[in-house]
């Protein structure tokens, strides 16, 4: 394979983590325990269950210097290396995700927010990524409580449209943490203005996608969380616990 074909991961595990203070107020929130692993382990592991072996985590705050002690150069997940960079202050999902434009060397990249927890692999999903000629791909969920996310527009078997956090969600399917980017990304984060809360949104990229027509999406199986608020993180102790006795 051509070395800019490869396709890299990052794991962004920066912000502050204010919903959860002051479990945060000394630590990261990536940190954190999720039942018997920190919960940092989930993503990298789903990224390596994928076949993803070129990890970048970006991450910020006080206790960045955690990370590289917790994970060391990532032996324990089979990998050689683990790279890391820093984010300054909350900029948001898409800034955190600039901060990696030079690992990804030009090639394709998948993104997970390091607080996404999932059941089941992604491997299917990568692997269509890695064959789809450009664009994105993103995988969505169906809850119970979608005005907390980036909702989805489903339009037929289309995805028409994204919107953060809506008052009056148009579906119950939510975009999930995990996304797949060309490196046509950095590119639109470019162009990106800061949204009402300050900051530069994954979901406004996103909709640049959509309005091209380059951006696919799947169905993610099995169970999935997020683990920023007290009742998500406690979702996903619960979850990965139950998981790990049916083992
Ligand atoms: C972020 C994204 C949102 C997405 C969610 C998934 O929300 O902005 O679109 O659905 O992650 O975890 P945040 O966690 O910043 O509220």
């Amino acid at each position: 394979m051509a070395k800019n074909e490869k396709v890299r991961g990052i794991i962004l595990a920066g912000g502050l983590g204010t919903r959860l203070q002051p479990l945060t107020e000394v630590t990261n929130k990536h940190l954190l325990p999720v039942y018997n692993q920190p919960m940092i382990y989930y993503p990298i592991q789903t990224l390596v269950s994928a076949g993803i072996r070129d990890i970048l985590i970006v991450t910020g705050g006080n206790d960045a210097g955690d990370f590289l002690r917790l994970l060391g150069n990532g032996k324990q997940f089979g990998l050689k290396h683990i790279n890391y960079t820093y984010q300054k202050g909350e900029g948001g999902i898409a800034e955190a995700l600039s901060l990696a434009e030079h690992f990804s060397h030009g090639g394709k990249v998948i993104v997970i927010l390091g607080d996404n927890i999932i059941e089941k692999g992604i491997g299917k999903s990568v692997e269509a990524f890695r064959k789809q000629g450009k664009g994105a791909r993103v995988l969505l969920k169906e809850v119970e409580d979608p005005e907390r996310f980036g909702v989805a527009e489903i339009r037929g078997d289309r995805l028409v449209g994204i919107e953060e956090k809506p008052k009056k969600p148009k579906s119950r399917y939510i975009v999930t943490g995990i996304y797949m980017y060309n490196a046509q990304v950095f590119d639109i984060i470019r162009t990106l203005k800061p949204s009402g809360r300050g900051e530069l949104e994954i979901t406004d990229v996103n909709n640049a996608y959509i309005e091209e027509g380059e951006m696919q999406y799947d169905l993610l199986e099995g169970w999935w969380s997020d683990a920023g608020t007290f009742d998500s993180l406690l979702r996903a102790n619960q979850l990965v616990a139950e998981g790990a006795k049916k083992r």
